[in-house]
């Protein structure tokens, strides 16, 4: 049953980096987000799951064991809010840790010990994503931890999109791609730029792990949150499609502005995310500052990410060579958040502003009529 999920990253919605345990992460919102998936064209966008993350829980099990759902935040039990998000062709993820309890200090019951009856649990409920996280493990080794949920998932016969969430503390990508279909590779996210930028330094050199089905995660995006600038989150954005991230919306869409739809929804963005060649972006040169990060897509182009590290503009400059395609006399750039084509003989380059990512779509095409050259508007040609 799990043959054939995640043959692309994840995309969705998680409340945890916008709500924490506060009393807003409840049925309303679960109900609010997967609305707005819809009205705001989300959904068509390829978001899918509508997640729940810690604290959804009552802190004790009832005499036989199952666990309780949270009667405030969820009235109706997970069972509802499952049938609703269903009803509009959503997902609903679950969350839990592979230890005595979650990470939150309040204790909410984990299922380490109690595997097959609470996969049971979620798959009765309807749940098709589990968040597995890494608390109160007792030391107890990781890889049978996590395989043990594998087999309680497998057993209920309900397809279930697994997530490892250990940190990369026992490096997943080594060993995980049989276990679930994706793995944290760092510690939490938080918003800002410093821990945005840490994260992605980690996860770059992972690439050759992850592939259709197995994904590394670098964690949820902060877009959204207002931690960092909009120019910032585009970057954010950018970095995580080109990395084959899951994309799981962190921010409460209730009340996000119009500048965040426009960036999650950038359907050019995501496509190189989804991408069915399943490549990790690599970094192709960082000096100073300037990243170039290239993504193979399975139409031959390649997606390229120019990301400006620095606090000035810089140009950033590599050649369609360097990022693998083959020679051409001519190759279409398409910049993918001006939604605009342009020409080039074999130099990609852009004057980059401080922290912003220019991310471009770059074939070895004949047509070099149909577009200006890429020396206008600011991106270099040759
Ligand atoms: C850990 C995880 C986070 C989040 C919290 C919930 O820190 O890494 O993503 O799920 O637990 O308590």
């Amino acid at each position: 049953v799990t043959e054939g999920l995640a043959l692309t990253p994840p995309m969705g919605f998680n409340n945890w980096n916008s709500t924490h345990c506060r009393a807003e992460f409840n049925e309303d919102m679960v109900k609010g987000i997967a609305d707005l998936f819809v009205a705001k064209g989300l959904k068509d966008a390829g978001y899918r799951y509508v997640n729940l993350d810690d604290c959804w829980a009552l802190p004790h099990r009832d005499a036989n064991g199952e666990l309780v759902p949270d009667p405030v935040r969820f009235p109706g039990g997970i069972r509802a809010v499952a049938d609703y998000v269903h009803a509009k062709g959503l997902k609903l993820g679950i969350y839990t840790s592979a230890g005595t309890k979650t990470c939150n200090s309040a204790g909410f019951p984990g299922a380490l010990g109690h595997e097959y009856s609470d996969a049971r649990q979620f798959a009765d409920w309807g749940v098709d994503y589990l968040k597995y996280d890494n608390c109160n493990n007792q030391g107890v080794d990781a890889r049978q931890r996590y395989r043990t949920m594998r087999d309680a998932l497998r057993a209920t016969g309900r397809p279930i999109v697994y997530s490892i969430c250990e940190w990369g503390e026992n490096k997943p990508w080594e060993w995980a791609s049989d276990v679930g279909q994706l793995w944290r590779t760092t510690g939490d996210i938080s918003d800002s730029w410093s821990s945005m930028l840490s994260i992605l330094k980690q996860n770059l050199p992972l690439a050759p792990h992850a592939g259709p089905g197995h994904w590394n995660d670098p964690d949820m995006l902060e877009v959204g949150n207002g931690g960092m600038t909009e120019t910032e989150y585009r970057s954010h954005f950018s970095l995580w499609s080109v990395m084959a991230a899951p994309l799981l919306i962190g921010t409460d869409l209730r009340k996000a502005s119009q500048a965040t739809f426009d960036i999650l929804a950038n359907e050019e963005v995501i496509a190189v995310d989804q991408d069915p060649l399943g490549r990790q972006g690599a970094v192709v040169s960082a000096a100073d500052g300037r990243w170039v990060v290239a993504k193979e897509m399975r139409d031959g182009s390649r997606a390229v990410a120019l990301f400006n590290e620095s606090g000035t503009a810089q140009r950033i400059a590599t050649t369609a060579s360097a990022v693998g395609l083959p020679d051409a006399d001519a190759y279409t750039l398409r910049d993918l958040w001006q939604h605009r084509g342009y020409n080039t003989a074999g130099t990609i380059a852009a004057t980059v502003p401080a922290h912003a990512t220019v991310l471009l779509r770059v074939s070895a095409d004949p047509r070099w009529a149909d577009h200006p050259p890429a020396v206008e508007l600011g991106l270099d040609g040759d």
